[in-house]
């Protein structure tokens, strides 16, 4: 019999938010719980779930189409094009953000959203995390992913279980040039890091393990920014990622998470910012806008589904709702009034090349006739 074949789908989308860009409104979450419910019913997905982080609409959606299926994204499309009409409706901030395009065209990719999406061969049993984040990009991933497939010091199974042995193979992408390269890990773990610390232009896109080319980590790496030609928000990245058995233990998954550290975005897509991993109930944003939110979900993939409860209710776990984190929230807020009390001041704001918005060129025009020489 040929293994079951599983595709988790997470596309999400700023349609529009509550109080600036702070949190998706009620109203917004309606519509996308009828669409996904008439899509179950259809026999389109078989489970879904909705939720967000800050001012971002995220739809989790399970099925058997495999990736880029173009009714999949069309499904997407039109429930964020439904929610984003509501969000105008109410006067929402920043109402349709994230569709850049006016038409659809058979995938979600390059038009606004991001997406996340990965085909599996059910395991026994496939525990799967999705990580979700508000006020920065995909290179925020970076650091947690190397932690996570790589670090011994991170994951014990990397020394410890036979499973694991031989390592991972990281998908990096280089955002400038539009090129990807894989590198194997642990011999190739230097070059590795030596791309992914630029995290403003390397990101990992795709981890598999290295000895069978499970696949193992899928991330968002739509650059909205460089898709608008102009400034449209940060890319407010998500991920998959597969648990346990041969792979790094949920746990382990989640050690990278107790210290907070720095990413780029936060106000204006233009400062560093702490990360502060959250429940789903504090997954909005205020000081400065942020600071930047990451929110954790864990499930079980099964027989085609997310496994569910005695009423078919997705089984969900809210992996960062727990005082295991209260020391990285901690650290986040202290990191968070250390960089404020710089302003404007590198290295709290972004180098010029990295800020979304920025009034360098108006000034220097301004002063053009101004500046002598020295
Ligand atoms: P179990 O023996 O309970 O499966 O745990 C193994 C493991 O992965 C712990 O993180
Ligand atoms: P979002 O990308 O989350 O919409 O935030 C934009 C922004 O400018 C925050 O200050
Ligand atoms: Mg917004
Ligand atoms: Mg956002």
């Amino acid at each position: 019999m040929m293994p079951r074949k599983t595709t988790i789908s997470l596309i999400k989308c700023d349609v529009g938010s509550l109080a600036g860009h702070h949190v998706v409104p009620e109203p917004l979450f309606n519509i996308a719980g009828k669409n996904l419910k008439k899509a179950k019913e259809d026999g389109l997905i078989s489970s879904c779930h909705v939720f967000n982080v800050g001012d971002d609409l995220q739809l989790l959606m399970v099925h058997e189409r495999g990736e880029s299926n173009p009714e999949i994204h069309k499904l997407a499309w039109d429930t964020f094009q439904e929610a984003a009409e509501k969000a105008l409706k109410l006067k929402l901030y920043g109402a349709g953000q994230d569709l850049l395009k006016t038409a659809f065209s058979g995938n979600v990719r390059g038009m606004g959203p991001g997406v996340a999406e990965m085909e599996i061969e059910e395991r026994g049993s496939d525990p799967v995390v999705v990580f979700a984040a508000d006020k920065t990009s995909t290179g925020a991933f970076n650091l947690p992913l190397f932690r996570i497939f790589a670090d011994p010091m991170n994951t014990a199974g990397l020394v410890i279980d036979p499973g694991v042995a031989g390592g991972f193979k990281f998908e990096v992408l280089d955002t400038v040039e539009n090129k990807c390269v894989v590198l194997r890990c642990p011999e190739e773990m230097y070059e590795l890091v030596g791309l992914i610390g630029t995290v403003g232009r390397y990101m990992i896109s795709r981890i598999w393990r290295a000895r069978d080319g499970l696949i193992c980590a899928v991330g968002s790496v739509t650059k909205l920014s460089k898709i608008a030609g102009k400034y449209v928000g940060k890319d407010d990245p998500v991920m998959i990622v597969r648990a346990q058995r041969g792979l790094p233990a949920l746990g382990e998954i989640l050690v990278p998470f107790m210290h907070s550290y720095l990413v780029a975005g936060w106000m204006r897509g233009s400062h560093w910012g702490p990360l502060m991993p959250v429940g789903v109930k504090n997954a909005k944003c205020t000081v400065f806008d942020g600071p930047p939110r990451i929110v954790a979900l864990g499930f079980q993939v099964a027989n085609g589904k997310i496994a569910s409860d005695d009423d078919g209710k997705p089984m969900v776990a809210d992996l960062f709702d727990d005082p295991a984190f209260d020391m990285a929230r901690r650290e986040a807020v202290e990191y968070a009034s250390m960089l404020r009390r710089m302003g404007e001041f590198e290295p709290a704001r972004l180098g010029v090349g990295q800020m979304e918005y920025t009034t360098l060129p108006q000034i220097l025009e301004r002063l053009k006739e101004r500046f002598k020489p020295a």
